[in-house]
């Protein structure tokens, strides 16, 4: 028997490449009401750009009518503070990648949200079970059955980039996660048109504990002058038929992402395969994030 999501209304935190693509997807495709919240206006309004450009390539490639985009355009409401999202069913987190502010995200949503509503994660590695334990409300014990029902909604619910177009979701339990919560937020996902993985909370998950040390390992090729950028590129692009090579793919991630994830992989797992290349932190240090500032392997205008 398939599993109702009850989500008539969603919450999203951060108007970023992600938080849009899942206010997006869940307003074309789960066709459920979207309130977004990002505490810089401008991105906001760049997001909600993006959305309407979206829209109206869909709707100019057939795909959608134009009734179907305004629809999906009306279900998304912008509101300027987090208390805003008391009454969600379910919220995303998709703020940058950093354990000090999910965690202080985490501990708003349990002071602020209805106490019944699953609090996901898009995060690309930080722990489901540390965030969780932030959800635990202030002044309960996380043995106590308050506690355990506050950290037992959340869940990892790890879109890819970019949403509207990428069919994957990657679900990730917290030692915590109630099979309830981790039903619910499956069958969210279904309803988004992704198909969905799961995978134990382990540093990076499958997918990032794979593609880490894979684009590492094409940054320290350039580093060591194994290949040029363009040849590394190439080789996995024909060769392996990756429509983007390891270093166009890292600067379309971003490159302080990219470095945040490996940090995470290499703390995590105290595993030297993961250590970050010199380079990558170097061009980090310089501020050269890849595609979103113009400067990464490539230049971007
Ligand atoms: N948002 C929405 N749609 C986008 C988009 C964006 N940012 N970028 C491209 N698209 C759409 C295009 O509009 C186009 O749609 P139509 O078919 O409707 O015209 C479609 O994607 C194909 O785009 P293009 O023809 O411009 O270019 P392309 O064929 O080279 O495809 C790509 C672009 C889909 C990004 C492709 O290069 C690709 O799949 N790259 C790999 C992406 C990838 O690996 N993503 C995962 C990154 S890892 C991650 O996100 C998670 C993590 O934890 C780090």
């Amino acid at each position: 028997m398939s599993i109702a999501h009850g989500v008539r209304t969603l919450g999203v935190l951060g108007a970023g490449q992600m938080g849009l693509g899942i206010a997006f997807v869940s307003a074309l495709r789960a066709k459920v009401p979207v309130l977004l919240h990002d505490r810089s206006e401008d991105q906001v309004k760049k997001g909600l750009a993006l959305m309407d450009k979206l829209l109206a390539k869909d709707v100019a490639k057939g795909r959608i009518t134009s009734d179907l985009a305004k629809d999906a355009r009306d279900r998304v409401t912008v509101v300027n503070e987090l208390k805003g999202l008391r009454d969600v069913d379910m919220v995303v987190e998709a703020v940058s990648e950093s354990l000090p502010l999910k965690e202080s995200i985490f501990a708003s949503f349990a002071a602020e949200l209805r106490p019944d509503a699953i609090l996901a994660s898009n995060t690309s590695s930080i722990s489901i079970t540390k965030i969780a334990a932030a959800a635990v409300p202030a002044g309960t014990s996380a043995a106590s059955d308050a506690g355990k029902a506050g950290a037992g909604r959340v869940v990892g619910l790890h879109f890819f980039n970019p949403v509207p177009v990428m069919k994957l979701v990657e679900l990730i339990s917290a030692l915590q996660t109630t099979p309830e919560t981790l039903d619910r937020a499956r069958a969210f996902a279904i309803a988004c048109g992704k198909e969905v993985t799961t995978s134990k909370d382990v540093p990076g998950f499958v997918s990032n504990a794979l593609l880490m040390p894979f684009i590492n390992e094409a940054i320290m090729c350039l580093e060591k002058g194994t290949a040029t950028r363009d040849d590394i590129d190439t080789t996995l692009k024909l060769g392996m038929n990756h429509p983007m090579g390891p270093l166009q793919l890292a600067d379309f991630i971003g490159l302080d992402t990219c470095l945040a994830i490996q940090q995470t992989l290499y703390e995590g797992t105290r595993d030297s395969k993961y250590r970050p290349s010199v380079l990558l932190e170097r061009m980090v240090d310089a501020q050269w994030y890849g595609r979103k500032n113009g400067k990464g392997f490539y230049e971007y205008t």
